[in-house]
């Protein structure tokens, strides 16, 4: 490595140190926030393991999944450490791991503080959680309907009210509708829908969601767009004219990503409109990632166009397992699979979001 290189190296080893003690003071400052609990909701990229629990191959709980967690446990989570939802968690300091609901060890603590209902493979389209046998979002629903019974039991109807009014709700998930189910290999909501009604459609059953949160009691909610699709490694694999050699992104399908974007940023506009009495954010997964894939240098990245694990080409959930080899150094990688980021770049991610938790935290 080159003295400057070296140099380099330090210097960005000094801003994350620099930037974890920031968030650790941040997190003690932040102990009288009304915000004590975190709702999450969507699919792998924020799933800490509910698909433990089912019955389905979109799984991640074998190595090396998780092997940056602390006991290098793989949880579930679709990355080898942890989901920009824990960073979140942990820097309001509600918590540093989010639990997956479907856990049945969870005590009333755990689940005083929020819990997660997000299925990996799952989709705002009730088909795509069936391609996959995963949890649909609208099952995901009925069972914070079901948290919100419980709870009701346990601390009170009205302590319950005050809990789910307090908290951060986050929705994460749309990649798959439209990576597996309607571009997928076997494309079959393409079939009955141009894209742009299938866009519609998906924007339909997302503002179900929202409403549905909305009557059980949310007052915070951050809904996160799509990434731009087109430069996932498998994404890439299985578009390109030649995968080994010619790995740019898709641009024809982070195009549809951008557009949904723009779209669902003016349905939650309109949604709240109609909900004065909360506050619906927007959150922009897409130009964090592309500015990953433009410049990885600032971040630190050598590969941003192939998964850590494997070949990097395809390999993500049971085709990433023990048997595969892993790159020597993950946080030089956006993906960890062919399909999820890195914690490193879900750290960077999480560092953009942090107004947002500060915004919510004061309301
Ligand atoms: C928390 O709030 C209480 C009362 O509002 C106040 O006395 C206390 O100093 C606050 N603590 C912190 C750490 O801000
Ligand atoms: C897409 O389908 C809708 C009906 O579902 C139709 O109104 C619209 O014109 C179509 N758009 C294009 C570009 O074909």
């Amino acid at each position: 490595m080159s003295p400057s290189g070296s140099f380099r190296t330090v210097w960005v080893l000094f801003l994350v140190h620099f930037t974890l003690q920031t968030a650790e003071t941040r997190r003690l400052s932040a102990i009288n926030s009304t915000t004590s609990a975190f709702f999450v909701f969507g699919d792998s990229t924020v799933d800490s393991g509910n698909n433990n629990y089912i019955q389905t191959i979109s799984r991640s709980n074998f190595p090396p999944y998780g092997k940056d967690l602390p006991d290098h446990i793989a949880t579930g989570r679709f990355t080898n450490g942890k989901l920009v939802t824990d960073f979140l968690s942990s820097y309001a300091g509600i918590k540093d791991l989010i639990p997956p609901y479907l856990d049945p060890t969870l005590t009333l603590d755990d689940l005083k503080t929020g819990v997660c209902f997000a299925s990996a493979g799952t989709g705002f389209d009730p088909l795509t959680a069936q391609i996959n046998v995963v949890i649909p979002i609208q099952k995901q629903l009925k069972y914070f309907k079901e948290y919100k019974s419980r709870m009701e039991v346990e601390i009170g109807k009205e302590k319950t009210a005050r809990l789910i009014n307090s908290a951060f709700f986050l929705i994460s998930a749309g990649t798959n509708d439209f990576m597996v189910n309607y571009y997928g290999p076997t494309q079959i909501r393409s079939k009955t829908y141009n894209i742009s009604g299938y866009q519609d459609f998906i924007l339909q059953q997302a503002q179900q969601l929202i409403q549905g949160l909305l009557g059980l009691g949310a007052r915070k909610i951050a809904f996160v767009g799509l990434p731009p699709i087109g430069c996932v490694p498998a994404v890439i694999t299985l578009n390109s004219d030649n995968a080994l050699a010619h790995r740019g992104c898709i641009q024809r399908l982070s195009a549809v990503a951008r557009r949904y974007n723009a779209l669902l940023k003016f349905k939650l506009a309109a949604i709240q409109k109609q909900a004065p009495a909360a506050t619906i954010v927007y959150v922009d997964i897409f130009n964090p990632i592309d500015r990953m894939v433009r410049n990885p240098q600032q971040f630190g990245f050598e590969n941003v166009n192939l998964g850590c694990c494997g070949s990097g080409i395809i390999e993500f959930s049971v085709l990433c397992n023990p048997l595969s080899p892993v790159c020597s150094d993950n946080s030089k990688y956006l993906f960890w699979d062919s399909v999820h980021p890195t914690q490193a770049a879900y750290y960077y991610v999480f560092l953009g979001l942090r107004p947002l938790v500060d915004r919510f935290m004061h309301i």
